[in-house]
């Protein structure tokens, strides 16, 4: 299947979705995410992926919204479609995906590289929410999400300001994992995305959900979910074989049952 605004790459396990609205800095239009839906859902079913990488052009991985498409709605439009209520597909996608963001990532560009379980950028990376300076609010999750990642201070001096935040202050907020050069920046994502699909995908598994978890509930209550799920990775041939291989001194051999 050929998509219109984006580009897909497999490398062994590991998918690679690239942006591709280069004309409009990847903004993000409806195509795109009908696109990002329905390419999600086919990687989800996939048996032969573990892991998607998630890019766009050097100099943007997405600059927002398409504000374009967005600009004659109205309030009535907005909230009987629920606009922007699709994303969530993106969010609950259930296997890892790592952004890997150079350039502008701005607006739903920054809450889409957000809805990643973690992001590489570059050096020239750019995150920030400017919708304060559209006369809107981030819409795609800036305000909750960027929140929890750096917390309250940066996320309003952000929001409220519309500032671009560089790669480097980024990974100090807490934001991005890992900073590298351009050059290498797909290189590294890729490598990180095939040591996870190397491993057992049902902790794998599990590791996504219940890190997310920690996000939308008490401490206590994220705790025992993570314990119980904890005690049923027992009742897998992976974790024998894990723990096995450890006190053998040998590598394992995970069959993802
Ligand atoms: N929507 C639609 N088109 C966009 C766009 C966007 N978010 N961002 C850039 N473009 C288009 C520009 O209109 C321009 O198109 P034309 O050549 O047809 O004029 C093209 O991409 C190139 O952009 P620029 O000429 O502006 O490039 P630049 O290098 O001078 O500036 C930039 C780059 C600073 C990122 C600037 O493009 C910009 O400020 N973009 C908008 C950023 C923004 O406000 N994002 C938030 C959007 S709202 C949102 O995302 C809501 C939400 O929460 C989901």
């Amino acid at each position: 299947m050929t998509y219109e605004t984006l580009l897909l790459e497999t490398r062994g396990r590991v998918a690679i979705i690239t942006l591709n609205r280069p004309q409009a800095l990847n903004a993000l239009n409806s195509t795109v995410l009908a696109e990002m839906r329905q390419l999600l859902g086919e990687l989800q079913a996939d048996d032969g992926i573990g892991a998607v990488v998630l890019t766009g052009s050097e100099k943007a991985f997405a600059a927002g919204a398409d504000i374009k498409e967005m600009q004659s709605l109205e309030f009535v439009d907005a909230y009987r479609a629920d606009l922007f209520s699709g994303w969530d597909d993106v969010a609950g996608f259930r296997k890892p995906m790592i952004a890997a963001v150079s350039g502008f990532a701005l607006g739903g560009g920054c809450e889409l590289a957000m809805m990643c379980d973690f992001i590489i950028a570059a050096k020239t990376a750019k995150f920030g929410q400017p919708e304060i300076t559209l006369g809107v609010i981030p819409g795609m999750g800036g305000t909750q999400r960027l929140t929890r990642a750096v917390g309250k201070a940066k996320a309003m001096d952000l929001c409220l300001t519309g500032r671009l935040m560089d790669a480097h202050e980024a990974e100090s907020a807490g934001l991005v994992a890992r900073v590298v050069d351009q050059e290498r920046l797909l290189d590294e994502a890729v490598a990180a995305a095939e040591k996870i699909a190397s491993f057992s995908q049902t902790a794998v598994g599990m590791v996504k959900e219940t890190v997310s978890r920690a996000f939308e509930q008490t401490l206590s209550e994220g705790l025992r979910f993570e314990r119980r799920l904890f005690h049923s990775l027992f009742a897998t041939q992976d974790q024998k074989e894990g723990m096995a291989a450890f006190t053998e001194k040998r590598k394992p051999v995970f069959k993802n049952r």
